[in-house]
């Protein structure tokens, strides 16, 4: 495949409205854009971040399928981020209201050098839409084609970076109470403490059973980020803090002052699929003045 094919994005406009393009890459099926209506970005990415095989591109939304991390012996995030995707101009009827909606659909099969790594057949449709009020809205459905009668499992994470003003000053609101596994001390148990999340070092934490919904609260910019996910129950809380920062070839000395990552994921009990049966995991972001979130 050309590479000037694969890194060209797509661009997804809601023409009824001020808010606008997003940047959809058919390289990892990956979202890089998103404006709110004032044409400010809300994702993160590098300015090192390399959009071309074969690493994943560092910002935006990567998805890590079919496992997260290292929690098996794929690649680490799994390969659909450093797959090129294609785009799915006959997509059956997605459970997301499109009236008004601009969207995109893509697709992921495995090619005969994935099925060689992971010995399962799958159909990946993704659809990345955009409302009228400016919420992103992604949508993955996965379908097991084994022809051979035999299920699958995978873990999964919606990586998402949010850019924000100063990591400092942020707080990441609805995993309080909860379980994590510290990804920096072998994946020990903890139950978190604190009221929210907040960042004073390297933090690298899967919540376990989260609710729905997770506010990031970007404190000098008054804007607050609502996650809200379906069909993934797992949260994964992300900072690499300046030394791991600096061992990234991908990513500025001080960039991680910039970004969080906050992942809608299902990692702790991984999805079991049997030939014919499909999952749906969505992804819903929103932008608010930090003065409308009530955190309700
Ligand atoms: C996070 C993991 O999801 O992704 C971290 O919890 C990891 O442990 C980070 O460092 C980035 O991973 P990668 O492969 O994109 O550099």
């Amino acid at each position: 495949l050309d590479v000037t094919m694969q890194s060209r994005p797509q661009l997804l406009r809601q023409s009824r409205s001020r808010y606008s393009a997003e940047l959809v890459y058919l390289y990892g099926g990956h979202v890089t854009s998103w404006k709110d209506e004032h044409g400010d970005e809300l994702l993160f990415v590098s300015n090192k971040a390399i959009f071309k095989p074969p690493k994943a591109i560092r910002g935006g939304i990567p998805i890590c399928f079919p496992q997260f991390s290292n929690f098996g012996n794929l690649e680490q995030h799994g390969f659909a981020r450093n797959r090129v995707w294609t785009i799915d101009t006959d997509p059956p009827p997605f459970p997301v209201p499109t009236t008004n909606t601009a969207y995109i659909d893509l697709i992921l099969k495995p090619t005969e050098e994935d099925l060689k790594i992971w010995p399962h057949s799958f159909e990946y449709r993704l659809r990345v839409a955009l409302s009228p009020g400016g919420d992103l809205m992604l949508t993955s459905r996965i379908r097991n084609t084994n022809a051979d009668g035999k299920p699958f499992s995978f873990t999964f994470a919606y990586h998402t970076y949010f850019k924000i003003s100063d990591i400092s000053e942020v707080r990441v609101e609805g995993l309080e109470t909860l379980d994590y596994l510290d990804n920096l001390q072998d994946r020990a148990r903890f139950t978190e403490q604190g009221d929210a999340i907040v960042f004073e070092s390297e933090l690298d934490r899967i919540y376990l059973g989260t609710p729905s919904k997770i506010a990031i609260i970007d404190h000098e910019k008054k804007r607050t980020f609502v996650v809200r996910k379906g069909g993934l129950p797992d949260a994964v809380v992300w900072n690499p803090w300046d030394k791991k920062a600096k061992a990234m070839s991908d990513f500025g000395d001080d960039e991680y002052k910039r970004m969080v990552c906050v992942e809608a994921a299902a990692i702790e009990k991984p999805v079991t699929l049997k030939p014919g049966e499909e999952w749906t995991g969505k992804l819903e972001l929103s932008a608010v003045p930090s003065s409308y979130y009530s955190g309700q």
